[in-house]
């Protein structure tokens, strides 16, 4: 269903989603990756970048006039660049407003000033507020509670109005929380990092604790980054409306409980305890409890491969080999 050669702008290309992304991208056309490299690495695009089927352009996407420069000539643009971290929100209250407001703005403007016409943009379940309903794509009745969830919120309002204003098409996914490989942010990659720093400071034979935020009852969806890849494509490829807005996330959620547990049992320190801090919610503007229904990429047929359960055992256990190393992969094949 795809065409036969498609040339891919993707902002944010070389961070987790971007470059599995690309991995897929390059197999309908040559790629244009523009990433400023705040997160992102050019090692997780290398192979393509080494056999010229993409090209990185170093930038920054909150400067217009290169944007527009770099993004001329292609056929689609898939918008990824944000603040990555929704807490960050709370120390640099601009983050948000800038990283997600401001640059989809730009995307948009250079699309319409381009005459770039179809465009991708990462979206999130914030966008649902603080909610335990089961969220379809039509419920938004209640607003965010952080600025990254009020930013995901404007860029989503921003391309309905490129769409109707300018004639962009445009897709929206709102992602569940999304792991696996490349992974550069995340609780599962947060508890792994903690209990290497405690392996090489910690005493031989004294207890480690790991520390959790909130009482680990949060639960919400974990969409394995193949299936995100994946879904964003098959969308993509498959909806014709002018603004197409889906879910993308399995029906179910896990706890983050259960993926500190994984999380040790994968690490050097199976003995490692868990402290939990308290509270119903990891901070300030966390939804505690969140589940979305992807009953619009259902109903075109698209299901994801890993429920939340097996995503995050899978990603668990990439994530370890990337943060510990190959000889630790073993431990997770019991779980
Ligand atoms: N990872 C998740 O769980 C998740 C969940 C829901 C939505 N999302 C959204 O998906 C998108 C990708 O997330 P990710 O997890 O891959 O994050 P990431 O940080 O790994 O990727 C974002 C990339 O954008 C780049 N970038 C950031 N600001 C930029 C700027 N101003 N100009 C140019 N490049 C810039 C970073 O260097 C990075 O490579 C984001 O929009 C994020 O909000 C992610």
């Amino acid at each position: 269903m795809s065409e036969p050669t498609l040339r891919s702008f993707v902002i944010g290309g070389a961070g987790f989603i971007g470059s599995h992304l690309v991995d897929r991208l390059v197999g309908r056309g040559p790629v244009t990756v523009y990433d400023n490299l705040s997160v992102g690495k050019p090692d997780f695009i290398r192979p393509h970048l080494e056999s010229g089927r993409a090209v990185l352009v170093e930038a920054d996407a909150l400067d217009l006039d290169r944007l527009r420069a770099a993004l001329r000539g292609h056929d689609v643009v898939f918008h990824l660049a944000a603040n990555p971290e929704a807490r960050w929100g709370l120390e640099r209250t601009r983050l948000d407003l800038e990283q997600g407001t401001i640059v989809t703005f730009h995307a948009l403007e250079a699309c319409r000033l381009e005459g770039v016409r179809r465009f991708v943009l990462a979206s999130s379940g914030t966008v649902y507020g603080d909610t335990e309903r089961v969220c379809g794509e039509g419920d938004l009745g209640v607003l965010p509670i952080s600025l990254y969830g009020a930013s995901k919120l404007a860029g989503e309002a921003l391309a309905s109005a490129f769409v109707e204003c300018f004639g962009l098409q445009a897709w929206i996914l709102r992602f569940g929380n999304v792991v696996g490989p490349r992974g550069t942010h995340g609780a599962a990659l947060d508890f792994l990092h903690r209990l290497r720093t405690a392996m090489s400071r910690q005493p031989a034979g004294e207890k480690v604790e790991l520390e959790v935020l909130g009482d680990g009852r949060q639960s919400k969806p974990y969409l394995h980054v193949s299936d995100c890849a994946d879904g964003i494509l098959y969308a993509f490829d498959r909806a014709t409306a002018p603004l197409n807005v889906f879910n993308l996330a399995p029906p179910d959620t896990t706890s983050v409980a259960r993926i500190a547990e994984l999380c040790i049992a994968a690490s050097p320190l199976p003995q490692a305890t868990i402290r939990y801090t308290g509270g119903d919610r990891g901070w300030p503007g966390d939804v505690p409890r969140s589940r979305l229904s992807p009953e619009r990429l259902s109903a075109l047929g698209f299901r994801v491969r890993q429920k939340s359960d097996e995503a995050v055992r899978l990603a668990v256990a990439e994530l370890a080999r990337e943060v510990f190393g190959e000889p630790l992969a073993h431990r997770l094949r019991f779980e």
